[in-house]
């Protein structure tokens, strides 16, 4: 490896462009699969029935417009971005940490694991209030009470103090270690097993980040489901003083759940979520390595 260092900046950026781009193809992918789950067996006459994923697209963009794709991705943005922004940057500048802390000049399989896992905490931290917001302002309850995201942020912390904006951060910070130690860990696992690929072969490099991308992304969410449907019970658990709420800390709720549900109450909403999280890690890897790599050719000094 004799790859120039790129410094917290440039990584911090190339996430940011990685987590933008994977939106702009996930989001329409998302529409269209909403609109094919919402038709019925028989074509409503007047409507446009879709046989395909491919058949809607083209009837959407032909007859609605191809901006009906994307309505509605502003807030997606905003939040994702700056996301997949720490996701990169940490597990960067974390790998640099333990490379150092445990004197290796190279990663490897436990140490891919163990950065993803750090990087993973990092961003839980990043994630938590942008999740209490959005589950303010999607509240019905909450309806008319906050003008926007500022707004809400604002309030929240008049009212409850700073505090209150890590609402939920023991089985966020779960959630994200398992799935970045699953991300990061296979994806270095993956690339180990698959035959080397030269560099100047674009192609195959960009395939191999895909598919490491794909089985890292869909092995993270295979992990952490579990921890995402705990989370929602102990953000959605009343505080109500005095009495001990049902669910409380990640991993006794993730027993609870198991005991009286089963464990198939566990992987509740895996498909759309894997569908959407593989392949997405897949899009993430393959831009973020192309950034970085043309941020490399551009002869960037590190920032
Ligand atoms: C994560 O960080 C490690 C250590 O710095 C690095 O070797 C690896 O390429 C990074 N993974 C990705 C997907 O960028």
């Amino acid at each position: 490896m004799t790859e120039k260092p790129l410094g917290f900046g440039y990584q911090f950026a190339a996430g940011a462009i990685a987590g933008v781009s994977e939106i702009l193809i996930m989001y329409p992918l998302d529409v269209l699969k909403t609109r094919i789950q919402l038709q019925g067996k028989a074509p409503v006459p007047g409507q446009d029935y879709y046989t395909g994923m491919l058949d809607c697209f083209k009837k959407i963009v032909k007859n609605e417009g191809p901006s009906r794709l994307y309505r509605g991705i502003g807030a997606p943005i905003m939040m994702e971005a700056p996301k997949r922004a720490t996701k990169f940057a940490a597990n960067d500048s974390w790998g640099l940490f333990y490379r150092n802390l445990f004197g290796v000049e190279k990663q490897t399989q436990p140490l891919a694991v163990l950065t993803g896992a750090t990087a993973g905490a990092t961003e839980a931290f990043v994630v938590v209030p942008f999740e209490l917001v959005k589950i303010r302002l999607q509240d019905r309850a909450s309806a008319g009470k906050y003008t926007g995201i500022a707004d809400c942020v604002v309030k929240t912390v008049k009212a409850e103090g700073p505090l209150a904006l890590y609402n939920g951060l023991e089985s966020t910070l779960w959630r994200h270690i398992l799935w970045n130690a699953g991300y990061f860990g296979c994806i270095f696992q993956v690339k180990a097993l698959m035959p080397k690929v030269d560099k100047s072969d674009k192609g195959k490099a960009m395939f191999t980040d895909f598919a490491s991308g794909t089985i890292g992304g869909t092995v993270g969410t295979i992990l952490n489901t579990p921890m995402d449907v705990v989370k929602s019970r102990i953000q959605n658990s009343p505080k109500i003083a005095g009495s001990k709420p049902k669910y409380n800390w990640a991993w006794p709720g993730l027993g609870t759940i198991m005991k009286e549900e089963g464990f198939g109450a566990l992987y509740k909403g895996f498909l759309p979520k894997v569908l959407r999280l593989g392949p997405g890690g897949g899009v993430l890897l393959v831009v973020y390595t192309g950034v970085m790599d043309w941020f490399r050719q551009m002869g960037s000094q590190p920032i």
